[in-house]
């Protein structure tokens, strides 16, 4: 039985990446709802609780809360952000909305730490961290001191040692915060005295058992991409259940150049049942004249479906649906309180009726370098475990406004030169995402003296190790200048070149 650190979830955006942070420590976790009855925690003996964020305000009726019992379970919690507020609400501290001039912050703060403080302990006294709260704690309980601040606000941090409670407003799981895997590593090995016993070997283990557990001796068809998430999803089923297992694979005719024949090319090599289905004249025609990114997805969604439901039915009997969802897909297609951001096709367009047994997604709560890390446990060759991520909806939502065959073509040649220049220049191994996206805009431009009037495309880099946030990779200006110059000159249709220097947030990686 491994240790157990409880995330108890109030519905911010990044609760799982709470847990993948502590994951990635070496400590077991899991995310619970903040309803979650104290007496299921008490018989779980967590070694820590951590508290999440959320949108709500902990003053308003109806607000996320736990109950004061959970302060008396002699466990260490940490609060972040509306997790902070609410420890201090709870225990007799005042939490009012912030005025606009005082202690109101959001995005990357300036921040001074106490380094005496545990959680602090060995960390440099400033540095940078991603705040993004309304409410202020305007008198903080007894018997808390506080231990970071910010110019702008004096209890950044909140800290009473003594009952090993911890709080603090900004949020250390985002990669934008320095040293936040640091002060999570603090907690879990100086303050809940964690010996790290978990690995993601642990997890392939575990979810193999699950798998074998839940499919019986039922038939199961996945969902295959090619991309790093089904094949992962792949490998781990085809381990667990082998010859039960169908892989289907769909070419919506949405695919990269050429990417097809590779994904079948790749497959073809294992010892495993697959089968491609080319459906690009029934995808282009459900979504001719569609333009909301919403319903592009969601039609896609239901076609694939459908497309799985005959090729089940050509097999005979299969119970479960396997896809490789991964925990993005899920938090952007809104889970629990959560906002939908967009509805990942394999998660929020999934139609009402869906004719399987059962859905399986063993890769539900990973991220994506957890996924990529067991993929190599499972013995995944490098170039497929460590490929870039592709949508599932694929160029649909890089071709913003309606979709036709030609726009597909053109994008499809002028993306490919983008990933050939990234990859002769080594760039590629640096991004964790690159691509290009056809705009709807057109504009004016003039070639070999004549005026033209066609297409801008936009270039799209990223670099993230978790995709929930993101930052735009800064490329040599000479390498876009060459990607600029062959797009124009080799794909017709296409007369200006136009770079994405926006992260994630405000912007997401893909545009729709
Ligand atoms: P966003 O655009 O939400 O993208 O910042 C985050 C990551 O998720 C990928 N993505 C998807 N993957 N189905 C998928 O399998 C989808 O519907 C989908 N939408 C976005 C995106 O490429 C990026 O890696």
């Amino acid at each position: 039985m491994n240790e157990l650190v409880v995330v108890l979830d109030f519905g911010g955006q990044y609760n799982q990446l709470i847990a993948r942070r502590v994951r990635e420590c070496g400590v077991y976790c899991e995310v619970w709802p903040c309803s979650t009855p104290v007496e299921k925690l008490r018989q779980s003996r967590p070694i820590g609780i951590i508290f999440t964020g959320g949108p709500g305000s902990v003053y308003e009726a109806g607000a996320p809360t736990v109950s004061p019992e959970v302060f008396e379970l002699g466990v260490p919690i940490l609060g972040i952000c509306y997790g902070c507020q609410l420890m201090a609400h709870t225990l007799g501290g005042q939490v009012t909305p912030a005025q606009a001039d005082t202690a109101r912050e959001y995005g990357k703060t300036r921040t001074y730490y106490d380094t005496a403080c545990k959680l602090f302990r060995g960390l440099p006294e400033e540095g940078i961290s991603w705040m993004s709260h309304g409410d202020y704690m305007a008198r903080v309980p007894a018997g808390f001191a506080l231990t970071a601040h910010t110019d702008a606000c004096p209890n950044a941090a909140i800290a009473d040692e003594a009952r090993g409670f911890y709080g603090v407003q900004y949020h250390p799981e985002v990669s934008h915060t320095q040293h936040g895997v640091d002060m999570i590593r603090n907690f879990l090995y100086g303050i809940c005295r964690a010996k790290g016993d978990w690995s993601m070997g642990d997890y392939k283990h575990t979810a193999i058992r699950a798998i074998r557990e839940k499919v019986g001796d039922g038939k199961v068809l996945l969902a295959l991409s090619g991309g790093v998430d089904s094949s992962v999803a792949a490998a781990l089923l085809a381990e667990a259940v082998g010859s039960q297992l169908t892989c289907v694979f769909v070419d919506h005719g949405l695919m990269r150049k050429n990417e097809g024949d590779e994904v079948e090319a790749a497959f073809a090599k294992w010892d495993l049942h697959f089968v491609r289905v080319n459906a690009e004249t029934r995808f282009l025609l459900k979504l001719a004249g569609v333009t909301e990114p919403e319903h592009k997805r969601k039609i896609i969604g239901e076609e694939f479906i459908r497309v799985f439901e005959e090729e089940a039915k050509k097999i005979g009997a299969v119970d479960f649906l396997a896809q490789g969802t991964i925990y993005p897909d899920v938090i952007e297609s809104g889970a629990g309180e959560a906002a939908v951001i967009k509805s990942h096709h394999n998660v929020g367009g999934l139609p009402d009726y869906v004719d399987f047994q059962e859905i399986l997604e063993p890769l539900r709560l990973l991220f994506k370098d957890e996924v990529r890390q067991l993929g190599r446990e499972l013995g995944l060759p490098e170039y497929l475990v460590s490929r870039q991520p592709f949508p599932g909806p694929g160029l649909a939502i890089r071709i913003i406004g309606d979709i036709t065959k030609e726009k597909a073509d053109t994008l499809r040649e002028a993306d490919a030169i983008f990933r050939e220049e990234m990859a002769a220049a080594g760039e590629d191994k640096k991004l964790s995402q690159y691509f290009a996206v056809l705009t709807n805009l057109r504009s004016v431009g003039v070639m070999g003296d004549g005026r033209t009037y066609d297409y801008a495309l936009a270039l799209r880099a990223v670099v993230t190790d978790d995709f929930m946030t993101a930052d735009w990779a800064r490329i040599p200006h000479d390498l876009l200048d060459r990607v600029s110059v062959r797009i124009v000159n080799e794909v017709p249709g296409i007369n200006r070149i136009l770079y994405d220097i926006t992260s994630k947030p405000p912007a997401t990686v893909e545009f729709e």
